[in-house]
């Protein structure tokens, strides 16, 4: 199935005898049945039938058969957010008295859910290791070990895990493994090609596309999609609404635009960046001065909009005054939008908290405006720093 019939075609002529070009918005709760026998037949298969919107709706059911196909899967699965994505899926895996190996520095609220809040009050253990190296994740499993949890990259630091080694690995020692794929996106890197089970993202960054949408994802095979369904998926119940898959189904629409756009612009503005005095460091996977460069070229096609600048100054006053007169480039939380975006790790590093970043980063996402005047942008307030 190639990329515009999924992203334009696949799944669209389901709707009834009006064909709609877009497909309709099922804003309902369940469906009714005209007579006990289909409703005893539906009842006995609440993935495959329109039932309850809690399992099942034509619209959502339009997003994952779209999503499952752009990542290769048999399946998938939406949710109300990333974060209900990571953590059904994770749940879904382990019970008490397993073990979990997981990349160090994942997105910051899968750490709290690995580390400080949900799991270890259900006597689950979670080694946190430098996934750079397989050794680290070989050396790391235990017997009870269920899950291996990958990031790759991260949203902050952009290491890498070695994709097709980890797939061989667990799957000779039968431990699922879980990635989260939200920085490269389905387009850029496909991890069950390399042997990974489960794939999460966060469809509130580039798959939206538009910042107006908080939505997750887990796409893998029917087996294991199934048991997240039959499981944590209908009890914990954090589904998405018609609404939200309806506009996640508009960003697809324009995902490989978007994606082309962004990641040509981010190459240029990387450049510019990577020759500034004013500069230290650059953290982006794609751009040779990264320590795993030839890893990224190896299993992901191209490098997204993301990447982090150390500054040489530690003056906070100064960085703070640069960010404060960015134009183009907007403050806040979240990336992947249409818009240009910036976060200083100054807004969160303090003693005690994230103490493993330094307080002189700034974390950019590059959105759909002009390259030339987000450049030009940069220009003028590198010259206050
Ligand atoms: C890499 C990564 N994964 C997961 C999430 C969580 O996604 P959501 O905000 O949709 O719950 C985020 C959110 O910023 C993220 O950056």
């Amino acid at each position: 199935m190639d990329l515009s019939y999924i992203i334009n075609i696949l799944g669209e002529d389901e709707f009834g005898e009006l064909n709609p070009v877009s497909p309709p918005i099922y804003q309902t709760s369940n469906f009714y049945f005209k007579s006990v026998d289909q409703f005893r037949k539906a009842i006995s298969n609440e993935k495959e039938n329109w039932i309850y919107s809690r399992g099942n709706n034509p619209t959502i059911n339009l997003l994952c058969k779209k999503l499952a196909a752009l990542e290769g899967a048999e399946d998938a699965l939406v949710f109300a957010s990333g974060m209900a994505a990571i953590s059904g899926t994770i749940l879904a895996n382990i019970k008490t008295g397993d073990h979990i190996v997981s990349v160090r520095n994942p997105y910051s609220w899968t750490d709290t859910l690995m580390n400080r809040k949900i799991l270890p009050g259900f006597g689950i253990e979670v080694s946190m290791i430098d996934g750079t190296n397989i050794q680290n994740i070989m050396a790391a499993c235990r017997p009870n070990t269920k899950v291996i949890y990958l990031e790759s990259p991260n949203s902050w630091t952009f290491e890498m895990q070695d994709l097709e080694a980890v797939g061989k690995f667990a799957r000779e020692k039968g431990i699922i493994t879980i990635i989260d794929n939200s920085y490269s996106t389905p387009l850029f890197q496909k991890p069950l090609s390399y042997g990974i089970d489960l794939v999460v993202h966060t469809a509130s960054k580039y798959l939206g596309g538009h910042s107006d949408t908080v939505a997750g994802v887990c796409c893998g095979s029917s087996e294991l999609i199934d048991k997240i369904f039959q499981n944590e998926f209908l009890t914990l119940g954090g589904i998405m609404s018609p609404m939200n898959a309806w506009l996640v189904l508009r960003g697809l629409r324009t995902l490989p635009l978007r994606m082309e756009r962004v990641s040509r612009s981010t190459g240029q503005i990387v450049t510019f960046l990577s020759s500034h005095p004013k500069v230290k460091r650059i953290y982006y996977p794609y751009h040779p001065s990264h320590p795993q460069f030839e890893l990224a070229k190896k299993q992901m096609s191209q490098g997204s909009g993301l990447f982090t600048v150390q500054v040489e100054s530690e003056d906070i006053a100064a960085i703070e005054q640069f960010c404060n007169s960015l134009k183009y480039w907007r403050m806040a939380v979240s990336w992947g939008g249409f818009e240009s975006l910036i976060i200083p790790s100054c807004t969160f590093v303090r003693p005690g908290l994230y103490t493993t970043l330094p307080a002189n980063l700034i974390r950019f996402s590059v959105g759909l405006e002009d390259p030339k005047s987000l450049i030009g942008d940069l220009e003028k307030s590198f010259e206050l720093l």
